[in-house]
């Protein structure tokens, strides 16, 4: 197993225990080859998964066997009937759809979330643009293959163009595939969320209990759907059962120097406060994040499944 998205997972299932009512039902979208999903389903939860890409599905299904239910559709098409418990998107799933279909899928995900319902997602931050932009190039190997990240970076259109050049080793195979994410800003984010009617619980550093801080790249976004909608009755939002006494209360963002701390939540640009609890479930993957956009060498391994995204993200190569 995948020991960044067993901590993921860590983190989800210590935040999700609390919960008054329980999260037993899941709904990962861009769950991409399974990992996360494999991680919820050893924990307990009952997943389903959602991915365009038929080849990421087919290695999905291969690891998590047929207890898992796994939907092909493109975000913010949703075709999945239920309603879930939580909603996830780990790994920069979400970086890969346009603002519209962020704010779309958004409500998508509010529409199949219970009151009270999660909705966790990462997303690239402000930081991670700027590294990319740094660093450009990122090269390495993995699994016998050698590997060749070039990402350009429009700072002022948000988006990160990325090609990858993979070398099989053994006998010089060569395929490349082509992507587009875009760094979203916070202010797009929380408008949106706003939109789709969720209450915005925190923003920490990748899938931990930090608030994020000027050097995090990756950011986790801790949601809920309120147990009565505020749009719909003129009611106040309520959400019931946050964890550790109220996370919303203490990890929020930090170091945005500009950024104002979430409505009606303590400012915690201080946030090591002696006594504060510091969870980092995490441990030492922080630093994967670091080499490059957002794209660790598993997947750049994963030859078929990268194959894939090739297919999927090609039609937006500029
Ligand atoms: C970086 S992978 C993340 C996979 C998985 N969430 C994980 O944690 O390993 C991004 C995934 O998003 C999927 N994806 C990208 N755009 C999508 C869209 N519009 N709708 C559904 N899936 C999409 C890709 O096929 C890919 O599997």
């Amino acid at each position: 197993m995948d020991p960044c998205h067993a901590q993921w997972a860590g983190f989800l299932h210590d935040l999700w225990c609390r919960d008054e009512p329980g999260v037993r039902t899941v709904l990962d979208l861009c769950c991409g080859t399974g990992l996360l999903a494999a991680e919820l389903v050893r924990l307990g939860y009952q997943v389903v998964g959602v991915d365009a890409a038929p080849a990421m599905l087919e290695r999905a299904c291969r690891l998590l066997g047929p207890d898992v239910v796994l939907v092909e559709a493109r975000l913010p098409h949703l075709p999945v009937d239920g309603v879930f418990d939580a909603v996830v998107s780990t790994f920069d799933g979400f970086n890969y759809l346009t603002p519209d279909e962020l704010a779309q899928t958004l409500e998508a995900s509010a529409a199949r979330l219970r009151p009270g319902g999660w909705l966790v997602f990462d997303l690239h931050t402000d930081a991670m643009m700027g590294f990319t932009a740094a660093n450009p190039v990122v090269e390495g190997e993995a699994d016998g293959q050698r590997f060749v990240i070039s990402s350009v970076v429009d700072v002022a259109a948000r988006t990160c163009d990325t090609r990858i050049d993979v070398e099989r080793q053994s006998d010089g195979d060569v395929f490349t595939e082509r992507h587009r994410q875009y760094f979203f800003a916070d202010s797009q984010v929380e408008a949106a969320l706003g939109h789709a009617g969720f209450e915005l619980v925190a923003v920490t550093d990748e899938y931990t209990y930090r608030p994020v801080d000027e050097e995090t790249l990756r950011a986790t976004w801790v949601n809920r759907r309120p147990v009565r909608d505020p749009r719909s009755r003129g009611e106040q939002a309520e959400v019931r059962g946050a964890p550790h006494g109220g996370l919303g209360q203490r990890a929020v963002r930090q170091g945005h120097a500009d950024g104002p701390a979430v409505a009606g939540q303590r400012d915690t640009r201080h946030p090591r406060e002696p006594g504060q609890r510091q969870h980092d479930l995490t441990g030492g993957q922080r630093g994967l994040s670091r080499r490059g956009p957002g794209i660790l060498p598993h997947q750049v391994h994963e030859r078929e499944a990268v194959g894939q995204v090739r297919q999927l993200e090609g039609e937006t190569w500029r």
